[in-house]
């Protein structure tokens, strides 16, 4: 067997929070080696990138998920006892839970909502001189993500709810203040929702049966036990959290949009394929998911190195869509690269890798895909706005990572002929 190149240090959890979404990149360089050895958390890990590794990664005949979410993960971001730490036989019939949810006309019926609620904020951006759109977008993937999914949603709880799944996205590389924020977005959150459930359990609330809210409460799991309402909300936060992520993407798209303005008219022709060419690139380009992790279920080798029963493994989700082994000039804004793309589960994995339904790959991604679509769609056929003066730069440390200023637009205006 081969030797793992090795990190030299006791621990290197501190050089990860440093060096952000570069860490494994950075890691990679060092060693000259797309599998490194290194410790996190006071734990051996061992690091790998590429293709064939991300294909590793997703064989649940070597990995599991169990014992992978380290607690401050579990108080933020996913809470216990979610579709993430599941393994196996239980794994897959929670994921089709997911996957249910995610029918042709449920798809139709966000994208429509979106809309809708995108373009009843106008009257007010038209009214204020400045609209920071990234509280904007969060805002509005908060409602969309709660009428779609059955969660009644008071209009003076509207800004608290989307600042608490925003709050429990904000913490996944944060410590002190960032991480603690997390945790009491995350208990709030869990309170209000597991109240919902009971609600609906009880027939106190009625909401359709092809919703989110009602099939996550009556969904019955191997044994045919109805999930404790804990889970119950975990599970129902895992569908409406991640909605309001997708107001990052939609920052990053305005972003591209304002850097590359020559897009516009090719977004603006109603070419359908253009625009996802273009939401693909922007998927693949900004950071969002710096690495996941796994954990071998058994002693193997691969190419040569031996991997050990119970070692954490980390796989380099945004360096592989950045790898010139991959991508042509990897660091271009091109959406052009997707037109004879021909696809690949393992070399673009902004939501993962592998298969939807046989694994832990995103269960959101056609969501985030059509709603990206959707808001594009608003922002430049809908409105006109112009760019302030600010710092729209992102830090490559910051985990998440969004532009400095938020992404500040001005003087919104109906765009004439389509309103
Ligand atoms: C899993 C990213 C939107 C639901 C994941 C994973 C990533 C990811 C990286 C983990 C894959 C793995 O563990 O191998 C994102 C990003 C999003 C997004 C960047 C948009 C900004 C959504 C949406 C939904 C969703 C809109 C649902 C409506 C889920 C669920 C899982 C998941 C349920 C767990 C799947 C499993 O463990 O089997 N996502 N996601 N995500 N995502 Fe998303």
């Amino acid at each position: 067997t081969k030797q793992i190149p090795k990190e030299k240090g006791l621990d290197q959890t501190l050089t990860l929070l440093n060096e952000g979404y570069r860490y494994i990149p950075n890691r990679r360089q060092n060693q000259q080696s797309d599998i490194v050895q290194t410790r996190l958390l006071g734990k051996k890990a061992i690091l790998i990138s590429g293709e064939e590794a991300a294909r590793l990664f997703y064989d649940e005949n070597y990995f599991k998920r169990e014992g992978v979410a380290p607690r401050r993960i579990k108080k933020t971001l996913f809470g216990e006892n979610g579709v993430q730490t599941l393994d196996d036989e239980e794994h897959k019939h929670r994921k089709l839970m997911f996957l249910s949810l995610m029918t042709p006309e449920r798809l139709e019926d966000i994208k429509k909502i979106t809309m809708r609620q995108w373009i009843s904020k106008v009257p007010e951006w038209k009214r204020n001189k400045q609209v920071k759109l990234f509280d904007e977008a969060e805002e509005v993937m908060c409602r969309s993500a709660c009428e779609w999914a059955g969660i009644p949603l008071r209009e003076e709880e509207v800004s608290q709810r989307a600042r608490e799944f925003g709050d429990m996205i904000d913490a996944i590389g944060g410590v002190g203040e960032r991480n603690q924020r997390g945790k009491r977005a995350r208990q709030s959150s869990e309170k209000w929702i597991e109240d919902i459930v009971k609600k609906i359990r009880a027939k106190k609330l009625k909401p359709a049966e092809n919703t989110a809210a009602y099939i996550i409460s009556f969904h019955r799991d191997m044994k045919g036990k109805r999930l404790d309402t804990h889970t119950a909300a975990v599970e129902i936060i895992n569908v409406l959290r991640p909605i309001v992520a997708i107001g990052r993407y939609v920052v990053f798209s305005a972003r591209a949009l304002h850097d590359y303005p020559e897009t516009l008219p090719q977004l603006r022709s109603g070419d359908d394929t253009y625009t996802t060419m273009f939401v693909q690139e922007v998927r693949r380009f900004y950071p969002f998911t710096p690495l996941l992790g796994a954990i071998a279920r058994k002693d193997f080798s691969w190419k040569g190195y031996s991997f050990n029963k119970g070692t954490l493994v980390m796989l380099d989700v945004h360096g592989i869509n950045h790898r010139a082994d991959l991508w042509s000039d990897p660091d271009e804004f091109k959406p052009e690269r997707f037109r004879e793309w021909k696809g690949s589960p393992f070399a673009f994995v902004p939501q993962g890798g592998g298969d939807h339904y046989m694994g832990h790959r995103c269960a959101g991604e056609w969501i985030t895909v059509m709603l990206m679509q959707t808001s594009l769609e608003f922002l430049t056929n809908h409105i006109t706005y112009t760019v302030p003066d600010q710092d729209v730069s992102y830090s490559m440390v910051r985990m998440p990572t969004i532009p400095e200023s938020r992404f500040v637009i001005e003087d919104v205006r109906d765009r004439a002929g389509t309103q």
